[in-house]
């Protein structure tokens, strides 16, 4: 499947066996990858940053990330081994992995801690979308203790206003789960975050931030940059 031509693998549906495809639609695929590294520069990235893409898939944001990152600054952690070969085989190559040693986990225990690293930024794009309150409350139970002093929580979730209970546990893939912008702010207030939702464009989401010192929240500035750069 996965030597199909890129303009046959762009019509098939989301959750598909194809390393474009399984991630999400596959006609996104560069989309999403050039939004997540467009968000974390705007909010701040450097190339000596430490960043731990959770859940991080065939490398939609680590094809740009880590050609970008010094040695050691990528960290990636996703249960499906062979998306992340896929990812490095058709997207990547080889050399990046050899000069830049990113650091994979296969872990899916929703632990943030295995690495045993401090990091500036935690990106999780389309995985809130998929988890449960009970895989959420675990793997905030670990992001927390994993963002620098200064570092930030980036991810997506879909905020739905009509939600008035919370989703039922687990991991709902490749359907979505949905919760309100006042619990997911309560949530993330229980593992001493503070939140904001970020108006830079998702096709399916909306993107938050999430901090332990309020002040690393993105700022009016940056906040006003956002709304004014973000591709529709
Ligand atoms: C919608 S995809 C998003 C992938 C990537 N973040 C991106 O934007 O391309 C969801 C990802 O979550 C991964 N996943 C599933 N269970 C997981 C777990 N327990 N821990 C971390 N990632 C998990 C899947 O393998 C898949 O790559």
């Amino acid at each position: 499947m996965a030597e199909l031509p890129l303009k046959d693998a762009d019509l098939l549906a989301p959750g598909a066996s194809h390393y474009r495809a399984f991630v999400g639609p596959p006609e996104r695929y560069d989309f999403i990858a050039a939004s997540q590294f467009a968000l974390l520069f705007q909010l701040g990235l450097r190339d000596h940053n430490k960043v731990l893409d959770f859940g991080c898939g065939s490398l939609r944001l680590g094809r740009l990330l880590i050609p970008f990152l010094r040695e050691a600054g990528y960290y990636g952690i996703d249960p499906n081994a062979w998306l992340i070969d896929e990812g490095i085989k058709h997207e990547l190559g080889r050399s990046a992995i050899t000069i830049k040693k990113p650091c994979f986990s296969y872990n899916d225990d929703f632990d943030c801690g295995v690495f045993g690293e401090q990091f500036d930024f935690v990106i999780a794009q389309s995985i809130i979308t998929h988890t449960g309150p009970d895989l959420l409350h675990k793997m905030l139970s670990t992001v927390s203790g994993a963002i620098a002093e200064n570092g930030i929580f980036v991810f997506s979730y879909i905020s739905d206003p009509h939600c008035t209970g919370l989703p039922s546990n687990g991991w709902h893939y490749p359907g979505c789960v949905g919760y309100s912008q006042p619990s997911m702010e309560e949530i993330l207030q229980q593992y001493g975050l503070s939140s904001i939702e970020l108006p830079w464009y998702h096709p399916g989401a909306r993107w938050c931030a999430a901090a332990p010192r309020k002040e690393n929240l993105p700022g009016l500035d940056v906040m006003v940059n956002l709304n004014g750069l973000a591709v529709r």
